[in-house]
């Protein structure tokens, strides 16, 4: 898979590329991220990318000439499955739609910041809008960031345990029952007798039934379906 991310701060989105699974999913050739700077593509000698809105009103808006110039210089060297802008009233990013992009070749995403992009761009060049929630972001850098490692922790081989990424929370519509670790007590708090125990198909069989219960209280939307 390759990730082109167009953003005017790339060095916000250097760090999360540059450690732990997203890093070792680059090194082992799973994934290749590149991040342009959209200023290289900025307008006259301040390499202007935003301006004053039309109409007017607070913010500036980025202009869509950059953005279609960094873009259309991307799409001639390789098709894209999808060109995803982050912003706030997108699609919201739920597990279905990580697994549904983690199948693409190719992904371009757009950040962006002040007060949105041009329209045109949206209407023009984004194929699909993604949010990672309902608040406001200074900027689409650090969304881009979380859809990414959604993404990307999903590609075989990126985790060294393969079973590990559809036993995650939402794979199947619950979320995860508790896990422990040595010592079998800490401070008299004990692990659950039934995990030490070496029953795997007891040890199944109550994984289940917390994932069950914990989902029932904490987000019995999931259960409706
Ligand atoms: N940009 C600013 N806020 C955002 C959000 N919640 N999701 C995606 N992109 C954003």
């Amino acid at each position: 898979m390759r990730i082109d991310i167009v953003t005017a701060l790339p060095q916000l989105l250097a760090s999360p590329f540059s450690d732990s699974i997203l890093q070792r999913a680059q090194k082992r050739g799973l994934v290749e991220v590149h991040l342009h700077d959209l200023r290289n593509f900025g307008l006259g000698k301040h390499r202007q990318i935003d301006d004053y809105q039309f109409g007017g009103g607070a913010g500036m808006v980025m202009m869509a000439e950059p953005i279609f110039a960094c873009i259309e210089e991307l799409k001639a060297e390789r098709s894209y499955d999808e060109i995803i802008y982050m912003t706030p009233d997108g699609q919201l990013l739920e597990q279905p739609l990580a697994n549904f992009l983690s199948l693409k070749k190719n992904l371009c995403i757009l950040c962006g910041h002040y007060k949105g992009v041009d329209q045109r761009v949206r209407d023009h060049l984004i194929t699909r809008e993604v949010s990672i929630g309902s608040y406001v972001l200074s900027g689409g850098e650090l969304a881009a960031a979380v859809l990414c490692d959604a993404i990307i922790r999903l590609l075989p081989g990126v985790l060294n345990d393969e079973s590990s990424a559809l036993s995650d929370s939402f794979q199947d519509q619950l979320l995860s029952p508790p896990v422990y670790t040595r010592p079998k007590v800490f401070r008299n708090w004990e692990v659950p007798e039934v995990l030490t125990g070496g029953n795997f198909p007891a040890i199944e069989a109550w994984r289940e039934e917390k994932a069950l219960e914990i989902t029932k209280q904490r987000r019995p939307d999931l259960l409706e379906d």
